[in-house]
């Protein structure tokens, strides 16, 4: 089969470690007979500084024609101190509303190998942790009216959260249909003790969890879940939430895993074409430094395979070789502890080889 993948490497890390999944799907197509085509478009400050704006028209369409796309990272602080609506981050916003990707999957779970890195007590994630948060990510205060005013101070600034049934509806299918293929249990965090938008939020999960009576499902507050994911990860199986809790959480269950390096993301619509993505952002410290861990892109390539093209086979072949590398020992700097380590390009050698 042939399959067109739109790159988006963006900036800082972006298109080192967009390079190293493109290396690893390579592979994959070799071995399992598929072929990838690639076709680089530009987003972010690199799409900023080439044609001054952070989303151009190209990219969107070259995005909607593909089959799938891949997306390193955008921002940096050379762009900064732009307006809101010409930062590199909102490219990554309008991109995700052009292809009306309002899941995001962000799977957390604990290495084996990597359970050192765990910054918890030993006895905490004894048994490990496997997390699959269901982000909305096409609503809530991310796309909520905004803007300056005067107010009874003086000059005031604001954003709304706004949540309607059909936006809860659609993240609640996905969340308990996603819960059914793993452990069946569902955990909704809101804040309905004081937002009228996770009341709505919460009223909406429970019509769905009706629905769903083989799973197990409870509610829980944000403040509460920040803590208890720390406190007994485990507990959790898929946790569904809105877009700014998901973004803050899934940012926390990274660092619980060892690095947010590891972290791949898959932000799906409607149609199988989606956007894969690391969840974390594009480091311009370590920029063409060579030390990018390129994982948690190689990882959502492999989430690419299996829900854009559904190919389970070659998905798990990927998954596999980073567990091999992994329990062999290789090492990214940001899990090195100055010791030596492994390049993007090293690692990606080892994953390569795995295949
Ligand atoms: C993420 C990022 C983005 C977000 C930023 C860069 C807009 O933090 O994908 O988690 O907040 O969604
Ligand atoms: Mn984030």
């Amino acid at each position: 089969m042939r399959y067109n993948i739109a790159l988006l490497k963006g900036d800082g890390i972006g298109p080192e470690i967009v390079d190293s999944a493109v290396r690893v799907l390579e592979k994959i197509g070799q071995k399992y007979g598929h072929e990838f085509v690639f076709t680089p478009y530009l987003i972010g400050g690199a799409a900023i500084d080439a044609c001054g704006e952070p989303l151009p028209k190209e990219t969107v369409a070259g995005c909607l024609a593909s089959d799938s796309v891949l997306l390193g990272a955008v921002g940096g602080p050379k762009w900064d101190t732009l307006p809101g609506n010409l930062r590199p981050e909102k490219a990554l916003l309008g991109i995700r509303a052009a292809m009306e990707l309002f899941t995001n999957l962000r799977p957390a779970k604990l290495y084996p190998a990597l359970k050192d890195e765990c910054p918890l007590r030993a006895d905490i994630v004894e048994n490990g942790f496997d997390i699959m948060i269901v982000r909305e990510l096409t609503g809530g205060i991310y796309f909520g009216e905004r803007g300056m005013r005067e107010g009874k101070w003086g000059e005031e600034a604001y954003d709304t959260e706004c949540y309607s049934r059909m936006e809860i509806e659609r993240i609640a299918k996905v969340a308990f249909e996603t819960a059914m293929k793993r452990g069946k249990h569902v955990t909704s965090i809101d804040k309905a003790n004081v937002l009228e938008s996770s009341r709505l939020w919460r009223k909406i999960m429970h019509e769905t969890a009706e629905r769903y009576p083989d799973v197990e499902y409870r509610d829980m507050l944000v403040d509460n879940a920040a803590m208890q994911l720390v406190r007994n990860p485990a507990q959790f199986d898929v946790i569904v939430t809105s877009n700014m809790f998901g973004d803050i959480l899934s940012d926390e269950a990274s660092q619980i895993t060892g690095s947010i390096g590891m972290l791949p993301s898959a932000s799906l619509g409607e149609t199988s074409r989606g956007l894969y993505e690391p969840i974390h952002g594009s480091a311009p410290d370590i920029a063409g430094q060579h030390k990018a861990n390129p994982i948690a892109t190689i990882l959502s390539a492999g989430m690419m395979l299996l829900h854009a093209f559904g190919l389970s086979k070659e998905h798990d072949a990927i998954v596999n070789a980073v567990d091999a590398v992994l329990n062999a020992g290789y090492r990214t700097a940001d899990l090195s502890h100055g010791a030596p380590y492994l390049t993007t390009e090293e690692i990606t050698d080892k994953i390569l080889e795995q295949i």
